[in-house]
């Protein structure tokens, strides 16, 4: 592997590209950081767990990528998305002839994974039957098609992925012991994005980035009261929540700065709750002085409706520190 830039925070910044680029700066995220890359070269099937939008498809990628597998296919099963009928044939194929509509023979996930990397995502939503079949394929690292009397052999890493908790999942018989341990060899955990605010700048300002080079506008990136929101918001959607918030702002945003009010509103709302309840604010105890002041400036200003006479008068700073604080952390939209 051989990161660029700024490998304390990022994993794979070189030959992988921007799109593969696993954002870190958290404690915990360095944390995990260090696992993927150690288990990546590996050949040891793992089980990524973590709530939805955590990063769980990336980190699986990531891993194919930094194998040795990296050339061969990396295929992606969702296994709750495929109807229970289906599954098995599209997980093991068929032969021509096994039931009705097979006219043709047809390769599962399995054998297209052969000699890459088969993601098995949502784990904890296969059905019983499935589990059984899933349990003998990583036994025997060979698959039977449908239909078919003979078994072919696979070469392939399992990775398997859950937002659900499999220990209590096996505990009410939903999922089987057997096949937990086979997946669970090493499992790495994604924590939750409110879990590590100070990934939440890194993060959005690289969606920003990945939005600009795709959409040829160019961002300068995400005024500092904005960011204040985005911290301070609990992200229960994670990763992929705030991937979409910034993609709206990017949308909306009428010059090169990400500003407050081209935040989804449940953002800007919930993301500093008590700035309409009066009282101290929740900051995180990870937010810069001037991260503090911008977000002081604008509160004071939004109660004074823009006025800033009034405001600053309030803040003890003459009227033209004000404008050029104003200025300086892009809060013109709230001065009047
Ligand atoms: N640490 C990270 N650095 C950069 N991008 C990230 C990171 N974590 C998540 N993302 C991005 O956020 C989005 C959601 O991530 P991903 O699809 O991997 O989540 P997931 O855990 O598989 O979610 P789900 O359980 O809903 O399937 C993706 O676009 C992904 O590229
Ligand atoms: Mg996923």
């Amino acid at each position: 592997m051989s990161p660029t830039g700024d490998d304390r925070t990022r994993a794979g910044g070189g030959d992988l590209g921007r799109q593969e680029t696993i954002i870190g700066v958290s404690e915990a995220m360095r944390r995990v950081l260090r696992l993927v890359e150690k288990i990546a070269p590996t050949e040891t099937t793992v089980l990524l767990t973590g709530e939805s939008g955590t990063g769980k498809e990336k980190v699986a990628r990531f891993l194919h990528l930094q194998s040795g597998r990296a050339s061969g296919p990396f295929i992606a099963v969702n296994a709750a998305a495929i109807p229970e009928g289906l599954i098995e044939s599209e997980l093991f194929g068929h032969v021509r002839g096994a039931f009705t509509d097979a006219r043709d023979r047809k390769r599962g996930y399995f054998e297209m994974a052969d000699g890459g990397t088969l993601f098995l995502d949502e784990i904890a939503e296969t059905s019983p039957l499935v589990q059984v079949k899933l349990l003998r394929v990583l036994q025997e690292r060979e698959v039977r098609p449908v239909g078919s009397d003979f078994a072919l052999k696979v070469d392939l890493r399992i990775i398997a992925a859950t937002n659900r908790d499999l220990r209590s999942a096996m505990a009410a018989g939903r999922f089987r012991d057997d096949l937990f341990y086979r997946l669970n060899v090493f499992s790495i955990h994604l924590p939750p994005l409110r879990e590590r605010q100070d990934d939440i700048p890194f993060l959005a300002n690289y969606f920003l980035e990945l939005i600009g080079e795709r959409t040829g506008r160019t961002f300068r990136g995400i005024s500092e009261p904005a960011l204040a929101f985005l911290v301070n918001y609990a992200w229960p959607g994670n990763a992929r929540e705030l991937e979409n918030a910034v993609e709206r702002a990017a949308a909306l945003a009428d010059g090169p700065w990400i500003m407050p009010r081209d935040l989804p509103p449940e953002v800007s709302e919930h993301g500093l709750p008590l700035l309409t309840e009066g009282h101290a604010p929740p900051l995180a105890d990870n937010l810069t002085l001037e991260q503090v002041e911008a977000w002081y400036i604008r509160r004071v200003l939004e109660r004074e409706k823009g006025n800033q006479t009034l405001a600053a008068q309030l803040l003890g700073i003459s009227r033209s520190t004000l404008w050029r604080k104003v200025k300086l952390y892009h809060l013109q939209d709230v001065v009047r």
